[in-house]
């Protein structure tokens, strides 16, 4: 049956993963953004600031939606731990606002969590493992996490999903950091990337497809994980994307976390356990890290 879809953070670049994977399914979707750069995939974007609560109000009244895929946020650690008070303000207070308005309309609410909700001491991470924060940004989701699973009265199966680090080429304007990356070897500039840093790394692509396929299976609710197939190492994610790509690999080196001093610390190895979505999404497959960026690099 086609929904009416909100997707908040339309603009980002999971986002433009997002609504390309929506547009030939028949769902009418309203994406929303602080900037609003028009349409994607034959969907408009409309402009919700989600400091301002009014709005997002608002916004819900015209949109009168059955989901809410809720994406947009500060998704940068740098950012969050420059700005607390904002990050607090968009990936929790806000979240915690739609997740409120969107149980009063009987609309179910999926948000798009992250891995940094642990912290980092031991890998593949299950639902229920305790999720103890050590940054601004990771306290921060998981205060929305928490918001957006409060038991409202009439809330519909509301349902968290924790994405690992997210890889691929730009849909939008603005460059990824894999871009970042494949740019730099293009010019023959060395790399160095954390050899003692764990995670599941996931392509954009697939990470869109379980979104969306988590809003349409409306009876799935509370906290699932979605990382990749494999644990990797930035230095060994980035060598093996590279090499695929046909870029000079020997200009990539390793480093530690403890080479490049950060103001708050890194988790050292948060890798996602994703058997519970696997199971829940018959048929739902996720790539190895080269077949993953094959998949985005697809025409949508
Ligand atoms: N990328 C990853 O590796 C990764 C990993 C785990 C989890 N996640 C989660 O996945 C989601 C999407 O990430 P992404 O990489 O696509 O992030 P992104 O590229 O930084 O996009 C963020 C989106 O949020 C919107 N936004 C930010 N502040 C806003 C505000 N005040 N009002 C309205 N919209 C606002 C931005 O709109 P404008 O463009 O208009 O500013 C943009 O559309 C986030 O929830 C993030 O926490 C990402």
């Amino acid at each position: 049956m086609p929904l009416r879809i909100v997707v908040t953070g339309a603009s980002g670049q999971l986002g433009a993963y997002v609504l390309d994977r929506l547009g030939p399914t028949g769902h009418e979707v309203i994406g929303w953004s602080r900037s609003a750069p028009g349409h994607r995939a034959g969907f408009p974007i409309e402009a919700v600031d989600l400091l301002d609560l009014e709005a997002i109000g608002r916004a819900f009244e015209r949109a009168q939606p059955d989901a809410i895929l809720h994406l947009a946020a500060i998704s940068s650690v740098d950012q969050a731990f420059r700005d607390p008070k904002a990050a607090f303000t968009v990936n929790a207070k806000a979240t915690g606002f739609i997740a409120a308005r969107a149980s009063l309309m009987g609309c179910r609410v999926v948000f798009a969590s992250t891995d940094m909700v642990f912290d980092g001491l031991r890998g593949w991470r299950e639902e229920d493992d305790d999720a103890e924060p050590v940054s601004t940004y990771g306290a921060s989701k998981k205060e929305g996490e928490r918001q957006s699973l409060l038991p409202y009265p009439g809330l519909l199966h509301n349902a968290v999903v924790r994405l690992s680090l997210l890889y691929g080429p730009s849909r939008i304007e603005k460059p990824t950091t894999l871009d970042r990356v494949f740019d730099a070897l293009r010019a023959g500039q060395p790399q160095a990337f954390f050899a003692d840093e764990f995670r599941t790394p996931l392509d954009y692509a697939t990470a869109a497809d379980g979104l969306v396929r988590m809003v349409e299976e409306r009876d799935h609710s509370g906290v699932f994980h979605l990382g990749g197939p494999e644990r990797l190492t930035r230095f060994e994610m980035m060598g093996r994307l590279a090499l695929h790509a046909g870029l000079p690999v020997h200009l990539i080196s390793q480093n530690r976390q403890a080479d490049v001093p950060a103001p708050e610390p890194r988790p050292r190895d948060i890798s996602l356990d994703s058997t519970r979505i696997e199971e829940a999404l018959p048929g739902f497959s996720r790539p190895t890290l080269e077949a993953g960026l094959d998949r985005c690099r697809a025409e949508p």
